[in-house]
Formats: C-alpha cells, structure tokens, sequence
C-alpha cells in the first residue's frame, strides 16, 4: 500500500499505532495474504488422485517453526513415500530433528483421516528403509479402497486447527473438558497428563518463561527462529511457511526501519524486545525441550517438575486453554512437496 508522505505514524510503548489520515485502513494493514492461506479450503476440484487429495489436507498439520518439512515421492502408484525435507531443519534447536519427526506424524495422522473421510485405508509402515536418518524414508503409505472405513470425527475439525501463540483467556480448564481430552487421547503407549494446579503451573511456567529467554539469549539458536521470521504480508505471501509476523504494529515498525531481521537479533531494539513479550506472552511454551547442550540444565529440571524418569525423554510440552481464532498460518501449495 503506498502511503501518502504526509501521513505520519508514531508508535507508542503500549502498542498502539497512530497514522493521522489513516485510522481506517490501519488495522488491515499486513493482513494475511490470501494466497497464503489458500490451502485452509483443502483439496481443489481438479484434484482426483486420492493420494494428492489426502496429502492436501495433511498438510495442514502443526508442525515446527511452520517450515512444512515435508517431502513426498508419488511415483509409486498407489503408495505415498514420505521424507523430510532436508533443506528445511532447525539444526540449531532441534538437532536430533526428533521434533521435525513430531511434525511428521501429525502429518500421517490427519493423511489416514482424510484418506478414510475419501473411502482408503492409509497402511502406515513407519521408517521402511530401516532406523530412521535423512536420506531414508519417514514412512510408506499405501492406499487401500475400503468402502465403509469409519472416519474419525476430528476429521472435520482440521480446517478449524490452529495453534496459538498469544495469550490465553484467565480461565482454568473445565472439568469435563479435561476428561473429554483423557478420554480422547488415543496412545497409552506414551503417558499424557495435564498440570491444572496453580502452584505446579506457575513452575512450570516458570521452567518456560527461562527456556524462552536461553534460547534468545543464544545468538545461534536465536538466528534459527529469525531466519524464518517472514515480516509483513510481502515475505509471507512469497514463502508461505516460517514464523508470521503481521498486523499494524509490524507494519508501523517496518515502515520506521525498526523491524529488520538485525534489529530483531539484537538485544535491547523495539523488535526485540516486542519478540520477547511476544515469546514470553505466549508462544515460547514448548522450548525448555530443546536437545542442545545449553538447555541441558533447564530440560533436566522439566523432567523432574514433570516426573519424566530417567532415560525417558519428554515429547512434547504445551499449553492448554481458551482463546479466540487466531486464523490460519500460512501453507505452501501441495506441489511444492512433490518431489517425484
Ligand atoms: C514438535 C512441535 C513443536 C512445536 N513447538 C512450538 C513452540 O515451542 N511454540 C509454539 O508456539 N508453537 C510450537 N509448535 C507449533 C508450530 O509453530 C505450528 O504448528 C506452526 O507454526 C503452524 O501453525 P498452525 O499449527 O497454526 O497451523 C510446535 C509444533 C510441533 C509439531
């Protein structure tokens, strides 16, 4: 959008933008782009392979840092070979990349759903090429007709999934809320609890908020989340993927030059500081996981407020709560991960 030169901006400590002749259009400033989202409708009508149809909605699964590190083999057909996509790692922050693997099984899952919801059974053989390194396969998943399949009723919800990275209404859990997700979770194999005390909460919260501020405090591991920052709807439209930051606030600062990937990397600048509230607020939840050596002493305190025992490694950490739709994060097209 061009902006007059007469219209002047100031923005002010608590967040608030004031552009004179421009209070209207402001907050649609850096909305997200269209074509950025797209990908939320699911499969296209020209789509007739069942195979591409559920890959289109699989790939609308969470997955770290939104870098979509999926990368699919279509040249067998009836089957699906999935590999990650070794251009898209974190390898400062997930070196292991056990939680880019996470990502992948949410993947799978919603795929067998979608591929139910079109009448096949998705057969699933994980890590076919034997114990699992980058130039092997995550899984092979062959496509078998099954008219009748059940399909999983949270089917319908993947359009609606999000994850949220701001804050949380001041609401404690309901109760039968909590036993509807025990009830839902479909994997003893690997123990799920939730923390809904205040004292343990606040902990725990605690053990976040510090895992949070290491990992900025880390230029390596810092420069990993940067990197992936699109800034404005421009970059997110060009790459689809990546950490979103938009709206009239990221919008004010970019036109000032305060929001730049350098600023945001050094400490004490308005983008860094915003990136810490940002962090703490909310998104930085999970990051007391990481596997590098740095995180080492707050990972072993995590296990210990979370009882994990000894040689057992804690998955996944997050939060739980109410809040309003943040909207869709972006999704790049079905053929980018198409590979053969
Ligand atoms: C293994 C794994 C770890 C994640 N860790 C975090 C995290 O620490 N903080 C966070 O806000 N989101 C985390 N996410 C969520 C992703 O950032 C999110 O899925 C991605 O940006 C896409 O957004 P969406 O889930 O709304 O589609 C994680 C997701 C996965 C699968």
């Amino acid at each position: 959008m061009a902006l007059s030169r007469k219209t002047f901006l100031r923005v002010l400590g608590g967040g608030i933008v004031v552009a004179a002749g421009a209070a209207v259009a402001v907050p649609r400033l850096d909305a997200m782009p269209a074509s950025a989202v797209e990908g939320w409708r699911g499969p296209g009508p020209e789509e007739a392979d069942p195979r591409r149809r559920a890959l289109a909605w699989a790939l609308l699964a969470p997955n770290p840092h939104n870098l979509q590190s999926w990368s699919v083999d279509l040249s067998q057909p009836g089957a699906i070979v999935l590999f990650a996509d070794r251009t898209r790692l974190l390898p400062q922050t997930d070196p292991f990349s056990r939680q880019i693997l996470i990502g992948h099984g949410c993947f799978l899952e919603i795929l067998s759903m979608a591929a139910a919801a079109d009448g096949y059974r998705a057969d699933v053989a994980l890590f076919p090429g034997g114990e699992w390194r980058l130039d092997r396969p995550v899984a092979r998943i062959v496509f078998v007709k099954q008219p009748g399949i059940a399909v999983d009723p949270l089917f319908v919800e993947v359009p609606r999934r999000r994850t949220v990275k701001g804050k949380y209404e001041a609401r404690t859990l309901d109760a039968s809320h909590k036993v509807a997700l025990f009830a839902g979770y479909g994997a003893p194999a690997l123990p799920l609890a939730i923390a809904d005390e205040p004292g343990r909460v606040d902990r725990l919260r605690a053990l976040a908020v510090a895992g949070s501020e290491l990992e900025m405090n880390t230029a390596r591991t810092h420069k990993e989340s940067i990197d992936v920052a699109r800034i404005g709807a421009a970059e997110i439209a060009a790459h689809r993927d990546g950490i979103s930051l938009k709206g009239p606030m990221i919008w004010a600062l970019r036109q000032t030059g305060q929001m730049t990937p350098e600023k945001a990397m050094t400490p004490g600048t308005l983008a860094w500081n915003g990136g810490r509230d940002y962090a703490l607020g909310g998104y930085g939840s999970a990051q007391t996981l990481q596997e590098y050596p740095e995180m080492a002493e707050l990972r072993a305190a995590m296990h210990r407020e979370t009882g994990t025992p000894d040689g057992a490694i804690l998955q996944m950490f997050f939060r739980l709560g109410y809040a309003g739709d943040p909207g869709p994060s972006p999704r790049r097209a079905l053929q980018s991960f198409v590979t053969v």
